[in-house]
């Protein structure tokens, strides 16, 4: 098949893990006979640098033109000075909402060779984990109001949520969990916020059309707790925008590390945004330290659900546990005995095996 891929780099260690992302959608193209076309843009600090904006008109639009878009990370101490409404992160913000990708799955599995990079206990980690978390990505606190009085000593940042927004992302994760263990956890703070009192409301109207699925709602400050003490209860996580930025973090610690994890942001229809989870670590750029697997695991999701190449999107995560299975790491999930690799090499090995 051919694809339009839109590669969007963005700023410190993005463009080392991008590099290595597209080195194997390469090799996955020529293994199987596809055509990709890769379209670089720029995101993020690197775009204030070059057009004097986060996310341009023109950047927004061949992404919303394209098959896919492949994003790294963005941000950064270089950009901290620059206004708040000029940020590196209101481009992606910005390209979340232009593209109208309201769900974001980040799953989170233990690849059974990093079960010691992981800070918990053995017996909690050799539960079988595989969970999804489904956060909801172009609403809550990110986009509501803000306000700062003039005297700059005081803030407000609006929650909002429409039933709407709330029906479209649970149906999402119903329909997730579906295809999966059937059990269904809403994470919300409803004993104290009215968004999350529309939102366990909203759950509730949904889930009379998917009886099959066991629904439990969990209070978020709960939610962060059983996380750690037996993840192995869940399945798939709905939440909101804020809750789910950190329940995910919390996740990727029993992953291992956050440069395991991918993420996949749908809307309507297969475009879709792919990203690594983690941000831009501006302290290893540029050492080829990197580690690329999230952001290659982020591409695996990208044939998957946007190209609909399911055996393609297998190779990709077979590859990867291969070279985890000969011992190679990366500095962040490497131990005595083990090889320790760069960003660079450890793309080459992916791509070979693929
Ligand atoms: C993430 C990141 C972003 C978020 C930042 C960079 C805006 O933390 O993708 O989880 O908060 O959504
Ligand atoms: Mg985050």
């Amino acid at each position: 098949m051919k694809a339009n891929i839109v590669t969007l780099p963005g700023d410190y260690i993005g463009p080392e893990i991008i590099a290595q992302a597209v080195r194997v959608l390469e090799a996955v193209a020529a293994k199987y006979g596809h055509e990709f076309a890769f379209d670089e843009r720029k995101l993020g600090g690197a775009s204030i640098d070059a057009f004097g904006v986060p996310l341009t008109d023109e950047t927004l639009a061949c992404c919303n033109a394209a098959d896919a878009v492949l994003m790294g990370s963005v941000g950064g101490p270089k950009w901290d000075g620059v206004e708040a409404a000029r940020r590196p992160e209101k481009g992606l913000l910005a390209l979340r909402k232009g593209m109208g990708v309201f769900a974001n799955l980040r799953p989170c599995t233990i690849h059974p060779q990093l079960a010691g990079a992981c800070p918990l206990r053995a017996d909690i980690v050799s539960q079988p984990i595989d969970i999804v978390i489904v956060r909801e990505l172009t609403g809550d606190i990110y986009f509501g109001k803000r306000w700062r009085a003039e005297d700059r000593m005081a803030a407000t940042d609006e929650m909002a949520y429409s039933a709407a927004e709330v029906e479209r992302l649970a149906r999402i994760g119903f329909e997730m969990a579906k295809k999966r263990r059937g059990k269904l956890c809403s994470v919300d703070k409803a004993n104290v916020l009215e968004c999350s009192r529309l939102w366990r409301e909203t759950v509730a109207r949904v889930s009379r059309d998917y009886p099959e699925v066991e629904v439990t709602n969990m209070y978020v400050d709960n939610a962060a707790m059983q996380l750690i003490l037996r993840p192995s209860q869940f399945d798939v996580m709905i939440t909101g925008n804020l809750f789910g930025d950190i329940l995910s973090d919390e996740s990727a610690a029993i992953a291992g590390s956050l440069g395991m994890m991918p993420s996949a942001s749908l809307g309507v229809g297969t475009r879709g945004l792919y990203e690594p989870i983690h941000g831009s670590a501006p302290d290893i750029a540029g050492q080829d330290i990197a580690n690329p697997l999230g952001t290659i695991l982020s591409g695996a999701l990208l044939l998957r659900y946007s190209l609909g190449l399911e055996e393609e999107a297998k190779a990709v995560e077979r590859a990867v546990e291969q070279v985890l299975d000969e011992g190679y790491r990366t500095a962040d999930i490497w131990h005595e005995g083990l090889e320790k690799v760069g960003c660079t090499r450890m793309g080459e090995l992916v791509a070979q095996r693929i």
